[in-house]
């Protein structure tokens, strides 16, 4: 059975593709842009802010990639899965091409990061080679390519932020909203290409966040997700110094511009995540009581060779500061990874007791895919067998699919405050929407729109969603 709230590594990268779903009509003779989405949600907010670049430039936008002049794939390189998705994709382009050479096909992102000129040598296809932090030179690129030459810029920048960009907002509920806080990250985890494709961390001006948040809500939207590597090494300071604001503070803010506006945040690093920030949190009902706070394994040694800086004590004390400071129903999610270089079958039971303690809500476990550069491909063997990796990542899935049941069946009888964001996918007369923990809820529709908030006495579960009914709107 497929279950989609605990997302195995290929669901995740299904559902995470995205394409424009609205045709944002230009002006006739206009040049038409599609564009597609891979990999993490950053790589979905830079879509919008490409998007937003090429349509200053004249660009009009197509959900249809048989009408576009300028095709573009935003892509991830976090796992081969991710690449080999991506390269797959690229054939479908093939007889757009045969039909119309002069279509332009640019990929972006960390994939057109990690392989720069190679990506041209490889997939022929390709015209424009574009890293996270060029976009704003993509105009320039789409010439180039026009002109019939391949056209390259992987430059990464330590202070490129697109803090002034006014992202254009793709297939939008309306409702809920990303808005990029940092960018990049200097954590140097053993496995992970993020430092090699997004460069140098940074974190963009609290004024402009201020600003694109207060701009959403001023357009009906209720919810943001302030977004980064690691949120909770966001660190800004004023030009002239007198000015410093950490991310506890810059949450705080966001949660003082209206009280209708919840917040939501996205990844914390155990590492980083400190009392101050859960104070906040616990201090402001409009940020959500949920926390993804990537584990990667249960097991101190492993946890050394990864790199993450962090080891079981302190993890399981991060965890028990959040159950002391927001009590024990606030949400947590994990990352987890299976197999991971000479991980012994102790280490990987470990991993295992450690889920048990804290009985995630959710998760997103992975096999370990060895990254070519990454300092794990450098320094161990990368000796567990795919068989092995695949038997650890599915019980380390089974444990997590008990316990998000179990953390739902507290739900039920509970009323809960939920933001209703669209239909259901199954039934238009049922609505969804997600409560503080960022559980899914389901409602019969009555006469409620999404956009509302509404209490909802919690009446059942699966390991995936919560259903209710409207108890009061
Ligand atoms: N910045 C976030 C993670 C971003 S990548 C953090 O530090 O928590 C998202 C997830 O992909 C990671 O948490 C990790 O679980 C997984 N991942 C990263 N590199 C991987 C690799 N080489 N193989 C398998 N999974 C990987
Ligand atoms: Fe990768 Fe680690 Fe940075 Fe997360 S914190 S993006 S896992 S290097
Ligand atoms: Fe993938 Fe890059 Fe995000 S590698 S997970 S798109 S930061």
């Amino acid at each position: 059975m497929r279950n989609l709230e605990i997302l195995k590594e290929e669901d995740k990268e299904v559902l995470d593709v995205a394409r424009i779903s609205v045709d944002q009509e230009g002006k006739q003779g206009k040049k038409k842009l599609y564009i597609e989405s891979y990999g993490c949600q950053m790589n979905f907010s830079d879509s919008e802010i490409v998007t937003s670049i090429l349509q200053e430039n004249g660009f009009a936008t197509t959900s249809q990639y048989e009408e576009a002049d300028v095709i573009l794939l935003n892509t991830c390189a976090i796992r081969d899965n991710a690449e080999q998705k991506v390269r797959n994709r690229l054939k479908n382009f093939i007889p757009i091409k045969k039909k119309k050479p002069e279509t332009v096909v640019g990929v972006l992102g960390c994939m057109a990061e990690r392989l720069k000129t190679k990506f041209l040598e490889e997939e022929k296809i390709v015209d424009i080679v574009a890293g996270p932090d060029s976009y704003r030179d993509l105009p320039n690129l789409v010439d180039e390519a026009e002109d019939g030459q391949k056209a390259i810029n992987v430059f990464l920048s330590r202070d490129e932020t697109y803090a002034d960009i006014s992202p254009v907002r793709l297939n939008s509920n309306g409702v809920t909203a990303f808005v990029s806080i940092m960018r990049g990250c200097d954590n140097m985890c053993s496995f992970c290409v993020v430092p090699f494709t997004r460069g140098r961390e940074r974190s963009r001006d609290p004024y402009s966040i201020l600003k694109e948040c207060q701009d959403l809500l001023d357009n009906g939207y209720k919810e943001v997700t302030l977004l980064g590597q690691n949120v909770d090494s966001y660190k800004w300071t004023s030009e002239d110094a007198s000015e410093k604001v950490n991310f506890a503070q810059l949450l705080e803010r966001v949660a003082l511009i209206n009280p209708e506006l919840r917040v939501r945040f996205s990844t914390s690093h155990p590492k980083d995540i400190t009392d101050e920030v859960l104070y906040t949190m616990g201090k402001y009902e409009n940020i959500c009581n949920y926390i993804h706070l990537p584990a990667q394994s249960g097991n101190s040694a492993v946890l050394k060779r990864m790199n993450r800086t962090y080891d079981r004590e302190w993890y399981i004390n991060r965890i028990d500061a959040i159950h002391r400071i927001l009590g024990y129903d606030c949400g947590i999610s994990q990352d987890m990874i299976a197999g991971f270089c000479s991980e012994t079958e102790e280490e990987h039971q470990d991993t295992l007791s450690l889920m048990e303690y804290v009985k995630y809500d959710y998760g997103y476990m992975f096999a370990y895919s060895e990254r070519p550069g990454t300092p794990a491909a450098k320094k161990y063997v990368d000796d567990i067998s795919a068989e092995v990796k695949q038997r650890r990542l599915s019980e380390i899935i089974a444990l997590q699919m008990k316990h998000s049941l179990e953390r739902n069946e507290m739900a039920v009888g509970q009323v809960h405050k939920v933001l209703l964001e669209g239909f259901s996918k199954r039934s238009e007369d049922f609505l969804h929407g997600r409560n503080d923990q960022n559980k899914m809820v389901i409602i019969p529709r009555g006469n409620h729109k999404k956009g509302e908030y509404v209490q909802v006495l919690i009446t059942g579960c699966t390991s995936a969603t919560l259903k209710g009914e409207v108890v009061a709107g």
